[in-house]
């Protein structure tokens, strides 16, 4: 009972392999299969992209494959950075890199009156999934969001990516400061793996 996950992410690898620990089913990710070129994410939206990497790795190995493309929206940058999430701060950006480059674009547009206001815009994550066999050019997809806040400074060290600057007003916490197990019960990802299982019939 192996999932091949279609990426080199290591926060999503962690995520993927304890969700699917508790149904049984080990996770590989592309660290497992370093012959697999990497996929070239010039989609526009994140379903394409998450469909590119699917079919592209999938064909490549031949075998079944789940592919996650996911991003943070913002609001007040018109929902940047969007599909370009991982390499807002350039190409092979570091996540405090990119964290830091979200901070200084949205310090540049706030107005003058509000600059004691923490919560600096809304936002949401969004998570496409594609789940493709190649044998039989099955092809299912799922989507999950969550909505918060980016606030003015970093806390907690849990998650990946923009987590420490995404708060959640119903926690007061940001969701670097929750565990594993609550990030997962109301984070895009953990809700596009429902969607994905409900459309599995389980
Ligand atoms: P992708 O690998 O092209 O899908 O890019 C995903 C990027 O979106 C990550 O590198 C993060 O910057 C951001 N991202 C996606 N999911 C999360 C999350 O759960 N927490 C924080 N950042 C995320």
């Amino acid at each position: 009972p192996v999932i091949i996950v279609a990426t080199k992410n290591k926060g999503k690898v962690r995520e993927f392999a304890h969700a699917f620990a508790r149904i049984g089913k080990e996770v590989k990710s592309m660290y497992d299969y370093p012959n697999v070129p990497d996929v070239v994410e010039d989609g526009t939206t994140f379903a394409e992209n998450a469909w590119k990497k699917a079919k592209t790795v999938g064909d490549a190995l031949g075998l079944p494959v789940l592919a996650d493309d996911s991003g943070l929206c913002v609001d007040l940058l018109d929902g940047a950075p969007g599909v370009y999430s991982a390499r807002y701060a350039g190409e092979g950006a570091a996540d405090g890199e990119n964290n830091e480059k979200l901070l200084s674009e949205l310090e540049s547009r706030k107005l003058g009156e509000d600059t004691e206001q923490p919560l600096l815009s809304p936002a949401r994550f969004v998570c496409s999934l594609v789940l493709y066999d190649p044998a039989t050019e099955e092809k299912l997809e799922a989507y999950g969001t969550v909505e918060g806040f980016i606030t003015s400074e970093t806390a907690g060290c849990g998650g990946f990516g923009y987590d420490p600057l995404f708060y959640l007003p119903s926690y007061e916490k940001t969701m670097a400061e929750l565990s594993m197990d609550q990030k997962q019960a109301i984070s895009h990802r953990g809700a596009a793996l429902r969607d994905l299982m409900s459309k599995l019939g389980g």
